[in-house]
């Protein structure tokens, strides 16, 4: 990218947009949302400082694991507001973060483990079903896939 999108004071939308990949309406929706609050030059336009590349890129990527705009919000909050966060602010983020991620990774471990067989959810229409869930008696800890939530397959 060529240094002329790198404004004197700070950078562009253009700019942020190139390196992130991130439309620049999608970075002003997160402007919106408060994930980020760049300057504004005299002109009025928006100029970001470095890291807020990185502010970004941590939504983004956040946005694809699934958590939301108010969960990516909290976890950002722990960020210094004036000056650049450094490697120990961030690392606040990565042991909030990390607990979820780990919960989440569980899941989906368990999701792919199960996917193919009974995961009691009531339907009984597979095979393994007559096995893992028995006339429904799953049923009895509550409504979901139960398997996938975490419950215990109980055979007779
Ligand atoms: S897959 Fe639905 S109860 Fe077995």
């Amino acid at each position: 990218m060529p240094d002329r999108h790198l404004a004197k004071r700070g950078l562009t939308i253009g700019y942020v947009s190139d390196r992130t990949g991130l439309p620049q309406s999608a970075i002003r929706y997160y402007e919106d949302e408060g994930l980020v609050a760049p300057d504004r030059n005299e002109s009025g336009h928006r100029r970001y400082a470095r890291a807020d590349i990185r502010r970004l890129s941590f939504v983004m990527i956040s946005q694809g694991l699934g958590f939301s705009i108010a969960e990516i919000r909290e976890a950002l909050s722990a960020l210094p507001e004036h000056r650049t966060p450094n490697k120990s602010d961030w690392a606040r983020i990565s042991r909030r973060f990390g607990a979820v991620l780990d919960a989440r990774i569980a899941q989906m471990q368990l999701l792919r483990a199960r996917l193919d067989g009974c995961i009691g959810c009531g339907c009984l229409s597979l095979k393994t079903c007559a096995l893992y869930n028995r006339r429904d008696r799953v049923a009895r800890k509550g409504a979901g896939p139960r398997y996938l939530m975490g419950d215990p397959v109980e055979l007779d």
